[in-house]
């Protein structure tokens, strides 16, 4: 029997409604495996433990985080107790920059039976790979005066070894996908780091001469994925624009509530952790109606990332075909509960081992 020593954070919201149901059904896949067991450590980490200790987590929390073999995270943030940049600094982004989670890996991929925003959804199916250390991202920078000229410089950070290996890791998933990766710029506005990324994007695309090429602008880029999503196959950005592209990704998906994301160690020294893209949904906090779809498809991507692809699709077709069949949560159009989502889920995986 293997054992798989998995760290939880429900965190904040209603991480703490679709986190335990995700477990549930990695349990039922680990039956259904027969070889395998989950050790889930939970931690209570999130704004309640802030009120509680004046800190997100304690002193010693990441690295109890590292003697794990991975980590499952709901959502972190709840404004009406902790200021966001304290409460995501202080949790979700210490923990990736921590546990060196370099690459922030987002699919977006239609499934039958959304309602999407887009007349014609069609049959697309892509993967956002953004740079998950630095960037726009950065605590440099400052205020200055105050009144009328007060001034706030924020930087941001490019470095050619984080810029590299993003683009390294896009371009490698493109050949083993569809042989395609398309890179976010703004070379036009953005007179340093974006001509630095267009640099390094043609030099790394030289070791990739089989891949079809792109760069775009990311204003173009936004527009294009509601206009032509199916054209794409991988993107590459960085940090911000990978977080604003796959949430509009999540838009024409049909919800944020589905998407589901891998920030990757790509060593495997520290552990990797999966959480959906949406965040603690304080406006359906406590009604039973948050859609699980988002985190039970990170624990899929969490499924394939420890070796275990059947158990994987398992979980996604079980998964895809509840939205098809139309049990979905409100987000989706539905008017079914959590429960009644993950049931289902769960009667289908049953079905179909
Ligand atoms: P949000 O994703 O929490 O919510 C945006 C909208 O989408 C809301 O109307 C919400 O009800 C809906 N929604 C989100 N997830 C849903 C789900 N699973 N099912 C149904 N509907 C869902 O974004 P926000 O309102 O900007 O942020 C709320 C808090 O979460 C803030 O503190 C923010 O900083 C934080 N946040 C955290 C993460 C994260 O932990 N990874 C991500 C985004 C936002
Ligand atoms: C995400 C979130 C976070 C991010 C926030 C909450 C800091 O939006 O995971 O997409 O910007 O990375
Ligand atoms: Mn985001």
């Amino acid at each position: 029997m293997v054992t798989h020593d998995i760290a939880v954070i429900p965190g904040d919201g209603i991480g703490k409604e679709v986190v335990p149901v995700s477990l549930d059904l990695l349990n039922v896949l680990a039956d259904i495996h027969g070889g395998i067991t989950f050790q889930f450590t939970e931690f209570p980490w999130g704004c309640d433990y802030y009120l509680a200790h004046g800190e997100m987590l304690p002193k010693d929390g990441i690295n109890e985080l590292k003697q794990h073999e991975q980590i499952f995270l709901g959502a972190v943030g709840d404004q009406n107790l902790v200021p966001d940049h304290i409460s995501l600094w202080g949790l979700l982004i210490k923990i990736r920059r921590e546990c060196q989670q370099v690459i922030n890996l987002r699919p977006v991929k239609y499934i039958e039976g959304v309602s999407s925003p887009l007349a014609n959804p069609n049959d697309f199916d892509f993967m956002v790979v953004r740079e998950n250390s630095e960037g726009e991202y950065s605590e440099i920078g400052g205020t200055m005066h105050s009144g009328p000229d007060e001034i706030t410089i924020q930087n941001a950070v490019f470095t050619r070894k984080a810029v590299e290996r993003t683009i390294r890791f896009a371009c490698t998933l493109a050949e083993e996908r569809n042989q395609k990766v398309t890179s976010a710029t703004k070379s036009n506005g953005i007179v340093y780091s974006m001509p630095f990324w267009d640099k390094i994007f043609a030099e790394v695309g030289e070791d990739y001469p089989k891949l079809e090429k792109q760069s775009q602008h990311i204003d173009a880029l936004s527009a294009f994925l509601v206009t032509k999503p199916s054209s794409f196959d991988v993107i590459v950005g960085s940090n911000l624009f990978g977080d604003i592209l796959t949430d509009i990704g999540a838009a024409i998906m049909g919800s944020i509530g589905i998407a589901p994301a891998a920030n990757i160690n790509l060593e495997g020294k520290y552990p990797s952790m999966f959480e959906p893209v949406h965040g603690s949904a304080p406006d359906i906090v406590g009604k039973g109606i948050a859609n699980p779809i988002g985190q039970i498809w990170s624990a899929k991507m969490m499924l394939d990332h420890i070796g275990y692809p059947e158990l994987a699709t398992l979980l996604f077709n079980a998964m895809a075909s509840t939205i098809t069949s139309g049990i979905k949560t409100p987000d989706l159009g539905g008017n079914q509960t959590t429960e009644e989502v993950v049931d289902e889920i769960n009667k289908r995986l049953l079905a179909d081992s």
